[in-house]
């Protein structure tokens, strides 16, 4: 039967492509309102220095920092207040998945970000606790809405980055302990572009032995059906060349990120 399954579908040309490579399942898609049960509010002050009040779930909704429609969620800094020198910084959000994720695919779809001077938009990866030694990875960086995307990770000492490797993008650094760095090829990757294109898609694959990231911007003609329709399955051997990808040939990734054998993706929206 298989065979004869296989001939037929030869003739008829409808042959699935062969596929390699683990095929991952969703398990969690964020979408709109439950942003509000998946994620964790920070209300701390911002310990990267910065000049801002990360506030917590009930002053973001007040002051109208968070919202959501159906299928968004919108979350922002105040923008109309002006600061006192000095003073306390501006509200802001930050939030975390109260889950945590070991090997997995993550697809965020992202309509706009903050641009513009002394904004910082991120997205990452990392342990709650312990950082730097259970890893950092950056899908999503970068400050005063300069634009391409930084994506990286971030060691405690002894991982490096081969400098020739698979990708589209450019390796700034290879050295993971300041933070191999790799600069995408794309100028609507971020910043105004970014946002006056409609936004894009962000992924990341995350295993043992590599971890790669994608982006498409909202218009490219060659998004994977798996992810403009945010498909129950998908393979991401499909996607193509990734825009970085970090392998782990001189970076034993074991002892930095906190990773384990299960497959899950999550859209984020
Ligand atoms: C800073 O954030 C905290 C926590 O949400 C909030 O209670 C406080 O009012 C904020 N500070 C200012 C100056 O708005
Ligand atoms: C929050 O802001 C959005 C966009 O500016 C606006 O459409 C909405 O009405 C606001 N909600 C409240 C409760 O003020
Ligand atoms: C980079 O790697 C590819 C594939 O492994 C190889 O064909 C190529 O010669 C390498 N380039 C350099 C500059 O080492
Ligand atoms: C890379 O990952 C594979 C699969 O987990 C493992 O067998 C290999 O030892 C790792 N290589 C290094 C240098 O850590």
């Amino acid at each position: 039967m298989a065979t004869l399954f296989h001939l037929l579908c030869l003739a008829l040309r409808l042959c699935p492509p062969p596929v390699h490579g683990p095929t991952y399942t969703l398990s969690e898609a964020i979408i709109g309102p439950s942003f509000y049960d998946k994620f964790i509010w920070f209300p701390v002050p911002d310990y990267s220095h910065g000049r801002a009040n990360y506030t917590d779930k009930e002053t973001s909704r007040l002051l109208n920092l968070t919202y959501t429609t159906p299928d968004t969620f919108v979350l922002r800094a105040d923008y109309t207040t002006l600061l006192d020198t000095g003073g306390a910084g501006r509200n802001s959000v930050r939030i975390r998945t109260s889950s945590s994720y070991t090997t997995h695919v993550a697809v965020f779809d992202i309509r706009h970000m903050p641009e513009g001077c002394g904004t910082w938009p991120a997205i990452w990866e990392t342990k709650p606790t312990d950082w730097p030694t259970g890893g950092e990875v950056d899908i999503l960086e970068g400050v005063h809405g300069k634009s391409p995307n930084l994506a990286s990770l971030h060691t405690t000492p002894g991982c490096t980055m081969p400098a020739n490797r698979t990708q589209t993008g450019t390796s700034v650094s290879d050295n993971c302990q300041g933070g191999c760095n790799v600069q995408f090829p794309m100028a609507n990757s971020f910043g105004s572009s970014f946002n006056t294109n409609g936004g894009g898609w962000f992924a990341l694959e995350r295993r043992m032995d590599f971890i790669k990231m994608w982006f498409w911007d909202r218009k490219a003609t060659n998004v994977p059906p798996s992810i403009r329709e945010g498909m129950g399955k998908l393979h991401t051997d499909s996607w193509g060349t990734p825009v970085a990808y970090f392998p782990n040939t001189t970076c034993d990734m074991m002892p930095y990120f906190d990773i384990a054998a299960i497959r899950i993706y999550e859209q984020v929206q």
